[in-house]
């Protein structure tokens, strides 16, 4: 089964205060790119030549002057308005006709991470029917969504717990399944009123068919000035392994 690249370029950045006042998160720049680079260099340095990009429609206009067709950057782009931030997993709802009959890799717009995919792909390979998620360590799970291991199997995801069980954090690079949408389309608003990721997650988790990769390299977001800060650092230090 082919696969198709999805980009979640949404959102309301509200955390980025006066940064993103006039323009989208995902346009300001990240070591030497704009932000939006880096997930789309990971998934067109993977083989993927179709990629969706969801946005809102406050910046759509610009995403279309930067990327166009694709074509300067080796791929056929299409685009998708999410009309309100309603949560990621309502966002790669928006995905269902252009991954007909195809597996989706996702990609939040605000991830940065130093591995290429084919190590995460080549393992999701063994399983196209299951979803796929890829893991890191990290200091402050808190703020994401964070697995509960029983050695390497997961046996739970929670987002953003107040006593993670772990600290693994649940990245947000994802492998789906066609019947995602499905799944998608039967989630309830979480407590803050969004289409969790997570529970899709859970919901695969539920049938045996999640697995996970582990990444080796640096991952963070870049959603709060903090982190966007130590996006900028680690890729000027480093820049992402794109193949
Ligand atoms: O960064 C990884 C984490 O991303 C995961 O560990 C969490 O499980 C997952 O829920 C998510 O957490 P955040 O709350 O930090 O996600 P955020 O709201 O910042 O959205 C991440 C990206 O998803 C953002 O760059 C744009 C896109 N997005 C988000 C929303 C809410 C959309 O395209 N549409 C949306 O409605």
């Amino acid at each position: 089964m082919i696969r198709r690249g999805v980009i979640l370029a949404g959102g309301k950045g509200t955390r980025l205060g006066e940064l993103t006042k006039v323009t989208n998160k995902h346009l300001l720049p990240v070591g030497p790119y704009p932000m939006v680079y880096h997930p789309l260099y990971k998934l067109t340095g993977a083989g993927m030549t179709d990629v969706l990009l969801v946005s809102g429609t406050e910046h759509m206009g610009d995403f279309v002057e930067l990327f166009g067709s694709g074509k300067d950057y080796g791929c056929r782009l299409t685009y998708r308005v999410q009309d309100e931030a309603g949560g990621i997993a309502q966002a790669l709802g928006l995905a269902e006709l252009f991954c007909t009959n195809s597996r989706a890799v996702v990609i939040l717009g605000d991830n940065i991470f130093e591995d290429p995919l084919h190590a995460m792909m080549a393992d999701a390979d063994k399983h196209p029917d299951w979803a796929w998620v890829a893991l890191k360590e990290v200091h402050d799970p808190g703020r994401y969504g964070v697995a509960e291991l029983d050695g390497q199997r997961i046996i739970g995801i929670e987002e953003k717990p107040k006593n993670p069980k772990s600290n693994w954090a649940v990245a947000g690079i994802y492998v789906y399944p066609p019947d995602v949408f499905q799944v998608i389309k039967n989630l309830k608003p979480s407590g803050r009123g969004e289409l969790e990721i997570t529970d899709v997650n859970n919901y695969y988790l539920q049938q045996g068919r999640l697995g996970s990769t582990k990444m080796t390299g640096y991952w963070t977001d870049a959603g709060t000035p903090e982190s966007l800060l130590h996006a900028h650092q680690l890729v000027n230090e480093k820049l992402p392994n794109y193949k």
